[in-house]
């Protein structure tokens, strides 16, 4: 589960030219590390895969996988657009340089200071979630006099095998308005066709996240198109562009199945491709809105061990110096993560021990919790108080997530290249900690 450029020098973690050790007592620890040339090699997957000669394609990073300045320059040299889900995002993204016309603005729940801050930035589409928001919109675009460009999110109902907490579009799903709901499509029909400056573009989908099977992204493209082709029978409209979200899964574990982006890019592309023919639709443009895909693998993070305990009743606990304020999958979804012991590793030996012996920790944080569990039943054979501990694949949803629960600091991130270190986030100070507090408040 090591990144692409990771190496092995005399029983020690590297990556690039730093030893992982090294990394951890220069930033300090909690550290969110990435692999700058496994993100790049990823960039060039999607863009190689996800083409067609029919219609064009727009890459879209989902930026709550991570977001940082740093990742948008990386993202704007290489022609891949980002969304933002709320205005702190676009603040970001906007004080980033990034190009305002490659921005989509998603949200279930867009307050109207979120629609006008999108609308004055002149992003490309508003992602509308529902037609309550379509109403508001027409009236801010009216009142503003500026034309907006807009993708409708629709629910497709397709079943997606993942944590309940990450999908998307069952018929009690939160997002978008359902497939199923005429008399809702109906309304929003009405309003786009009396609003002057609000253009439908085209509809959106998102099924949910870390989705292994390939069959539910076909199934949904499958079943936007039916919808696309319905939708112009119906009301003469044709709408220009596909959106079909994010969701391709990563692997956590050496025994996750292997998910062949390539394979499922290209199969996407063949299925929307032979609909769009066989319906005759006139479609410009296909998108995607990869997170996880794009940054999860080439992310991992680095703790120290503080403290090693082995309770009355046997279960061995391996305390590191974080825990679920850097990465709350576990006791949110009970995600598993692969961990190492950085400094320590074995060289692949011929004549290894068939049968090894077994010594499961569970490796632990420092927050008052028994869900801050980080890794469960690892099998390490050595490990001492001070030696780094190394979780792969927490490139997505780690940082993005994390919070200052028990005081902790959010640690730095830093994004490495051969003999090149960018600290893209600084590691919180205590000052940042107390920074929105009022000191001054008497009784
Ligand atoms: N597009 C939309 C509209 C989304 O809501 C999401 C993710 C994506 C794209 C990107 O999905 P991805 O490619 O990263 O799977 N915190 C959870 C994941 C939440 C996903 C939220 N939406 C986790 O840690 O698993």
């Amino acid at each position: 589960m090591r990144t692409k450029s990771m190496t092995v020098k005399n029983g020690e973690l590297y990556i690039g030219d730093f030893s992982l050790s090294e990394l951890s007592a220069r930033y300090r620890t909690p550290l969110y590390v990435y692999d700058e040339e496994g993100i790049i090699e990823k960039i060039n997957i999607f863009k190689e895969y996800f083409r067609s000669d029919k219609f064009a394609t727009e890459i879209v990073y989902a930026s709550k996988a991570f977001l940082a300045p740093y990742l948008c320059k990386i993202l704007a040299g290489r022609d891949i657009s980002i969304d933002a889900v709320s205005v702190g995002d676009l603040h970001l993204i906007e004080k980033s340089g990034f190009p305002n016309n490659r921005i989509l603005l998603h949200g279930n729940n867009k307050s109207n200071g979120e629609l006008e801050k999108a609308v004055e930035m002149g992003v490309e589409y508003v992602v509308v979630d529902s037609y309550t928001e379509l109403a508001r919109l027409k009236d801010l675009s009216e009142k503003k006099e500026k034309h907006i460009n807009t993708l409708f999110r629709i629910n497709p109902g397709i079943y997606a095998d993942t944590h309940a907490y990450i999908e998307t579009s069952l018929l009690s799903s939160k997002f978008g308005e359902s497939i199923h709901d005429e008399e809702i499509i109906d309304k929003v029909v009405d309003i786009y066709r009396r609003a002057k400056y609000l253009r439908l573009d085209g509809f959106h989908c998102h099924i949910g996240s870390q989705i292994n099977n390939p069959k539910s992204f076909i199934a949904a493209a499958q079943t936007m198109l039916n919808f696309t082709k319905r939708f112009a029978q119906k009301y003469g409209m044709e709408v220009d562009v596909l959106n079909l979200g994010g969701g391709f899964a990563i692997k956590y574990l050496e025994n996750d199945a292997e998910v062949d982006l390539r394979w499922v890019l290209t199969e996407i592309i063949k299925t929307v491709e032979s609909r769009v023919e066989k319906y005759g639709l006139k479609l410009k443009k296909l998108m995607i809105e990869p997170g996880r895909a794009l940054v999860g693998d080439s992310g991992f993070t680095l703790y120290r061990v503080g403290l090693l305990k082995k309770t009355f009743g046997g279960k061995k606990y391996i305390f590191i110096d974080g825990g679920m304020s850097d990465n709350i999958r576990p006791a949110l979804y009970q995600a598993k993560f692969t961990v190492e012991v950085a400094n320590r590793v074995a060289e692949p030996d011929d004549d290894s021990d068939p049968y090894p012996s077994f010594n499961f920790y569970d490796v632990v944080g420092k927050c008052c919790e028994s869900a801050d569990i980080i890794a469960e039943a690892v099998n390490i054979d050595e490990v001492r108080i001070g030696d780094i501990i190394v979780v792969y694949a927490t490139g997505a949803y780690c940082y993005s997530m994390s919070m200052n629960y028990n005081g902790l600091q959010r640690g730095a991130v830093i994004f490495v290249k051969g003999d090149k270190i960018t600290e893209a986030i600084r590691r919180q100070s205590l000052d940042d900690l107390v920074a929105t507090c009022d000191f001054g408040v008497t009784e």
